[in-house]
């Protein structure tokens, strides 16, 4: 069932995270509705633009409606990630997304909350919420790159002003993280003090954290292991996003993650299979891991097992 991240983040603030995970291809969307299943998980389904141009953004869709039939037990959101504005306005229109980001951060403030504002009154028009983001993460996105050392962290003096006058559903917030495999350079971590400043300014109001991934050591040792050159990749430590929860943190954004599990099940299968050439063996054992993975995923953001409680809430 596709419901709103409104009604996710009622359901979950101050108490657990849910996982927002990418996808981009058909192994990844039934592994993603099977280990939420499996673990009892509401969670949010997340297209980026590059996932809507992979093959074609009505596939995607198509595949979506179908694993909705294949998996009724599942409740989730659609959320388009890190939109511009002709991208915002294209997935209000078709009337499948459930909620939209609209990332206007590398604008400057004033500039930021317009677009915003715009993209909120259209959605909002259609029953559709809205992400924002305010600050900016380092890493590599699809139209902006930014270097660890240019990202800004959100100014808690803003955010207020920012939420009230774009009238944005949710925040995306910059406090620490970054995009992709290599996040922290030095010794840095989640800024849980920015964190908590921005709780205190925006009590009860559902923020966002991006660049969420954890890159598993193990999991890098074994993509090196069978030939990957992944040497220094880093994430964020996953036993600290129940700390983020309770501070307001209800949607944790994962993509790195699983595209690592992609590449060590690959790596690995044809390391050892050198003769094998079939697609269909190895989808399957992908499908698995992705759904184990999304399962271990739940349990450190405390989305496991809420499913029922959700069901219920949302039956009233
Ligand atoms: O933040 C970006 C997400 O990981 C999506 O990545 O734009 O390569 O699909 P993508
Ligand atoms: P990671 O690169 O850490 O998985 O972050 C994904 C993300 O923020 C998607 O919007
Ligand atoms: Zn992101």
């Amino acid at each position: 069932m596709i419901v709103t991240t409104k009604k996710l983040f009622e359901a979950a603030y101050g108490k657990y995270a849910i996982g927002a995970y990418n996808i981009n291809n058909l192994e990844q969307c039934m592994g993603l509705f099977q280990g939420n299943v499996d673990s009892k998980a509401p969670f949010i389904i997340q297209i980026s633009k590059g996932a809507r141009k992979y093959s074609d953004k009505r596939m995607l869709e198509a595949m979506i409606r179908a694993a909705d039939e294949i998996f009724p037990e599942a409740i989730f959101a659609v959320h388009l990630d890190h939109g511009d504005e002709a991208t915002c306005i294209d997935c209000i229109e078709s009337g499948f997304y459930s909620s939209v980001m609209i990332d206007a951060s590398h604008e400057d403030f004033e500039t930021n909350i317009a677009i915003t504002k715009k993209i909120v009154d259209l959605a909002h028009a259609r029953g559709i919420v809205v992400e924002a983001e305010l600050g900016q993460l380092g890493g590599v996105e699809e139209h902006v790159a930014v270097d660890e050392s240019n990202a800004k962290l959100t100014d808690p003096k803003n955010a207020k002003e920012f939420v009230e006058r774009s009238g944005c559903d949710s925040l995306a917030v910059a406090i620490g993280t970054s995009h992709g495999a290599f996040k922290f350079s030095g010794t840095q971590g989640l800024r849980f003090d920015v964190l908590g400043e921005i709780q205190k300014v925006l009590p009860g109001f559902p923020l966002v954290m991006h660049g969420s991934s954890s890159v598993p050591q193990e999991e890098v040792a074994r993509i090196n292991a069978a030939g990957g050159n992944l040497k220094g990749a880093k994430g964020v430590d996953a036993t600290q996003f129940r700390r983020a929860a309770e501070l307001g943190v209800t949607k944790i954004n994962i993509d790195t993650d699983g595209r690592l599990v992609w590449t060590r099940v690959h790596r690995e299968y044809f390391l050892a299979k050198p003769e094998e050439f079939d697609l269909r063996p190895i989808g399957k054992v992908f499908m698995a891991e992705y759904a184990k993975f999304i399962a271990q995923k739940n349990d450190y953001l405390g989305s496991a097992g809420q499913l029922d409680a959700l069901r219920q809430m949302l039956s009233k």
